[in-house]
């Protein structure tokens, strides 16, 4: 049995990460004021995910996870989201292609603005400041006025949220996810041999459609192939903008966080008994928990317990970063505790988080190789453990960036400053991002043969 719940409750826990607002009546005005709003996402919408990721959990799909590390209101544009939703269209095509089975696609989009930070202020030329924590709450800007909190930001946030998830539903639907686009998808400055063999690989699914028509596939097929679910996702750091935006679905009176379809805690906020965990249990949204190096497996199997007693598939995916070179230190010890309990998780990978480090020219970046390395560890190390890989979590964007060095447009540690754009951790861009899509291509091919082996 699960304990009774209050959207507040998380108010009594230990909290880690989040912002002391010196406006106390801001802030109660603000919380009314989203209370009263509509919720970005609906029970139903986030039931239709839970089901989907039920079916990864199972080995019956697999999760395509990803967008910006931070959301900014500056870099905010239809363009820009267009992009990155057409990136992600065509990584899914990629992988569904490849692997032959579903891929369920969460945008990091229309909520992905709070971020936990390693130190809680900055020292820029001898001068101390809070750290910046994401446009939700405080601004870039390196002075003491853009670095207090302000709880206006979370009103900006729910406006950009809003729009944004409204583009995402039009374009899901309204005709530009249509298959049948599969060419228009293309970003301009994607090239080499992994824009070739997209090329490719579209001229062949074009011939399949035409191939479908002539021989007169029915409408409901066709209907299928004219619009994609494209689901929303965040770190729910910021409780009270969490709380405000909290609902009870008529449908089965749960509670439901009204702000993405999935939410996750982040490796900072994971304590067992600390506010986070105490909100996110409470929600019956699909549920993401990110695991790095110092997750015990005392404390996972905990978690699993506190986040989903009823062990529902597709109720929790864990997200593992841990970094090239360490996942052999720690995936197995945490396979094996979900395994000892039979728990019922999707295991996806992070393979962005643990690979941060700061290049010779002084940027925080991510070598491409290392990103790579951690992807194939992670499936090596569920091949050997006889369990499911079954997704990936990128930070990454349709613009052309240069943020993360290689791929095979090579970006250098000197070519960082080019395009360096984003507000918080390095992302991979377009190209990069198709060159990792093809790389999981092959590894879940690999997996689909190893499955029919064992049958
Ligand atoms: C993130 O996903 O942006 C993040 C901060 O991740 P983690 O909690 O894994 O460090
Ligand atoms: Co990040």
């Amino acid at each position: 049995m699960t304990r009774a719940w209050n959207k507040s409750d998380w108010r009594s826990k230990p909290r880690v990460q989040m912002p002391d607002y010196t406006d106390a009546t801001a802030l109660n005005a603000v919380e009314a004021q989203l209370a009263k709003y509509p919720p970005l996402v609906f029970a139903g919408e986030a039931r239709k995910l839970k089901a989907s990721l039920g079916d990864v959990a199972a080995g019956r799909g697999f999760l395509l996870q990803g967008g910006d590390c931070a959301e900014s209101f500056s870099e905010f544009s239809a363009d820009n989201i267009r992009d990155t939703f057409k990136v992600m269209l065509q990584m899914a095509m990629v992988l569904t292609y490849g692997a032959k089975m579903p891929v369920i696609k969460v945008g990091r989009m229309a909520g992905q603005f709070a971020k936990p930070r390693s130190a809680p202020t900055e020292t820029v030329n001898g001068i101390e400041l809070p750290s910046y924590r994401g446009d939700i709450i405080n601004e870039l800007d390196f002075t003491p006025e853009a670095r207090i909190p302000d709880p206006a930001k979370m009103l900006q946030a729910y406006t950009q949220a809003a729009a944004t998830l409204n583009l995402l539903r039009a374009f899901s639907h309204g005709g530009y996810a249509d298959v049948h686009q599969v060419h228009a998808w293309t970003l301009g400055f994607t090239e080499g041999d992994k824009a070739t063999k997209y090329r490719d690989m579209a001229n062949r699914i074009s011939d399949t459609l035409d191939f479908m028509t002539a021989a007169g596939v029915n409408q409901q097929t066709a209907h299928t192939l004219q619009s994609v679910d494209f689901y929303t996702s965040h770190e729910a750091l910021l409780l009270e903008y969490e709380e405000a935006l909290c609902r009870v679905d008529s449908t089965t009176g749960q509670h439901i966080a009204g702000s993405g379809h999935m939410i996750w805690i982040g490796d900072r906020t994971r304590q067992p008994d600390g506010a986070h965990v105490e909100f996110a249990r409470g929600v019956s949204n699909p549920i993401g928990l990110k695991c790095g190096p110092s997750t015990t497996t005392d404390d996972l199997k905990l978690l699993m317990e506190r986040l989903n007693p009823e062990n529902e598939a597709g109720r929790l995916t864990l997200i593992a970063r841990f970094g090239a070179g360490q996942v052999g230190d720690h995936l197995p010890r945490l396979i094996r505790a979900v395994e000892e309990e039979g728990a019922r998780v999707v295991w996806s990978c992070d393979p962005m988080h643990g690979n941060t480090i700061k290049s010779s020219s002084g940027y925080k970046t991510r070598p491409f190789d290392s990103v790579l390395r951690e992807v194939q560890e992670f499936f090596a190390i569920h091949k050997s453990e006889g369990t499911i890989p079954g997704g990936v979590h990128f930070e990454m964007t349709g613009q052309d960036v240069t943020e993360c060095t290689g791929g095979v447009r090579a970006v250098s540690d000197e070519d960082l400053s080019d395009r360096y754009h984003t507000a918080c951790d390095p992302r991979l861009n377009a190209s990069q991002a198709l060159e990792l899509a093809f790389l999981v291509a092959e590894e879940l091919q690999a997996r689909q043969v190893d499955l029919a082996a064992a049958m």
